[in-house]
Order: C-alpha cells, then structure tokens, then sequence
C-alpha cells in the first residue's frame, strides 16, 4: 500500500444530515465484534470484502511514508453551526449527526471532487493506554475520531459506497493532557445517556466541525483503504491529521 504525508486522529460520535449510513448497521443480520471468536481476523469469514489488499486500519510508519506535495484542503460549512446534532450509540460506536442548513463538504488535497459530510463516530479503548484504529510507528491512542463524507457526485451515501473513490475519511488522534478540553465536554457529558444501543440524546450546545479538527490541518497522512467495519469496501480515501487532539483522562 503506497502512503503518502501531504501536510495532519479517534472514539465514537457520528454526524448526518439524516439516516445513519448503511454501513454502520451490519446488512446480513449477523453479528461482528472485537473479540476473539468474532474480531477483524475472522470478519473475512462471513464478509469476503473484509480480506482485501487495501484493508484499514493500518500502522503508519512515518520513515515509509512519501512526502507529497497536494493542492490544499478546502473545508466548506465546516465553522457553521448545524440546526440540530443528535448523540446516537448504534450498538459498535457513538455517532453525532448533524441536521444542517447546507451539508459541510470537503475538497482538495488528494480528493477529485467534493465530498459531502454524513456522519461522524469515535473509537475508544478499555483504557488511555489503547483505543485508536490506525497507529502511528506503533504508538496506539486513547481515542480516534472518523468524520464520514461521500463524494456528491454519486447522490447518495449508499450508491458511493460503489465507487474506489466514493468515500472519504477525515481521521483525528487524540492524547491525554492535565485539562480539560472545553470543546469536547458537552459530548463526554452525554456518553452516561447513550451507553444502550439505540439511545439517543440532543446536543444542547450546537458544535461545529472545524472545533473539532485540530489547528494545524495541512499536515495529514493519506492512503487508499477501506472501511474498518464490515462489510470493509475498499472505498475510502483516507485523511488523517498529524496533530493530535489533547484531551484530558477524564474525558477519555
Ligand atoms: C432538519 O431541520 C429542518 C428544519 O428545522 C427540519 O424540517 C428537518 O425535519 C430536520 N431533519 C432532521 C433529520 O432532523
Ligand atoms: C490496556 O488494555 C490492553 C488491552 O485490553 C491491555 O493489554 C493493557 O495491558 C492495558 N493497559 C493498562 C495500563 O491497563
Ligand atoms: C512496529 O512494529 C512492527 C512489527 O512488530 C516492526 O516491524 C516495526 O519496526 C515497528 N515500527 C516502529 C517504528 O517501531
Ligand atoms: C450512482 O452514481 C452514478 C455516478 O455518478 C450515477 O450515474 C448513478 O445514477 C447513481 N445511482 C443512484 C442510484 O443514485
Ligand atoms: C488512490 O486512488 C486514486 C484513484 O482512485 C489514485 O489517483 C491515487 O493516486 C491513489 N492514492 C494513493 C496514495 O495511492
């Protein structure tokens, strides 16, 4: 798998402009998991998508990683203020979807095209110790975050998911630090609400994307992959920011 660096982390929270996308329910009606008997090494089993060659997640090693020079990253709506966001546990992860005037969108970088936002989730650990999908020279975070955009040009979520380059995810790494981060503390404060599947809660105060994306947000890895759930498609342009989100442990 070639790797490119052009210029920038993970737990679960999901954003949409309506329905969930079709990928975080498993379509075949069986059950897949992180545990031994059903974890990402037997999803091939039931899922034959799931044994490609272009399979996410991956251990960026930044000595392998080429250092490329792409056209810049254009975030659009991403400082808006969405009209609703509502905080979903779909049973794997924590969504945020988000109900928004003009859906966000983003081009540029290794993208063809504009690529609309759908939902956003976070993966986590047991402890800080462990949690993201993706690591960087082996080095695990506590927390990840995945903002899920399809490219506009192929209409709906479902139908992207068809094409090479029908998906896009923007990726944040998180660290833990002594405070804690404003930002962030009005979703820690719902996880106590949406620990069953299927609950859901209203965000009172109304974030934006862009407070949740680090600062420095021209230095991101880059490669082809695919989905980290079943059924796995190899769809997905990977953008993950170098800069890591600092959060406290309480928070995590
Ligand atoms: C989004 O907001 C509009 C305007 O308030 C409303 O009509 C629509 O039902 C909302 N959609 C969702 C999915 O909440
Ligand atoms: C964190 O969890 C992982 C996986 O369960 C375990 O291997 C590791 O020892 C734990 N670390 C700490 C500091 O508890
Ligand atoms: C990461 O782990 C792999 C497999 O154990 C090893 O080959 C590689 O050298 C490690 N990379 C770093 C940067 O430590
Ligand atoms: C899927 O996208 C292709 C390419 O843009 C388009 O031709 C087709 O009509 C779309 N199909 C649906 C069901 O939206
Ligand atoms: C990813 O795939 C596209 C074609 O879909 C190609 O243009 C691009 O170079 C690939 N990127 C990498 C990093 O291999």
């Amino acid at each position: 798998m070639k790797l490119v660096v052009a210029a920038n982390l993970l737990l679960a929270l999901l954003l949409s402009g309506g329905c969930l996308p079709a990928w975080t329910s498993d379509t075949k009606g069986h059950m897949f998991g992180y545990d031994d008997h059903n974890g990402p090494s037997h999803w091939a089993e039931e899922y034959e998508t799931c044994a490609g060659k272009f399979q996410s997640p991956i251990d960026i090693e930044e000595h392998l990683v080429t250092q490329v020079r792409l056209p810049p990253l254009h975030f659009h709506g991403f400082q808006s203020e969405p009209i609703s966001s509502t905080v979903t546990n779909n049973g794997h992860t924590v969504m945020l979807q988000m109900n928004m005037s003009k859906m966000a969108s983003v081009s540029g970088g290794p993208l063809k095209g504009n690529y609309l936002f759908t939902q956003l989730h976070f993966h986590w650990g047991y402890n800080d110790s462990v949690g993201s999908e993706d690591t960087i020279n082996n080095h695990t975070f506590p927390l990840e975050l995945h903002i899920v955009m399809y490219k506009e040009n192929y209409g709906t979520f479902e139908n992207a998911t068809h094409y090479k380059d029908g998906l896009t995810v923007l990726a944040v790494f998180y660290e833990i630090y002594e405070t804690e981060n404003q930002v962030y503390s009005e979703i820690v404060q719902l996880l106590p609400f949406v620990t069953m599947p299927n609950s859901q809660h209203q965000l009172k105060k109304l974030i934006t994307l862009d407070s949740l994306l680090p600062m420095t947000k021209h230095l991101y890895f880059t490669y082809n992959g695919s989905l980290t759930t079943p059924p796995c498609l190899e769809v997905v342009t990977w953008i993950e920011f170098k800069q890591p989100i600092l959060l406290s442990h309480y928070q995590m």
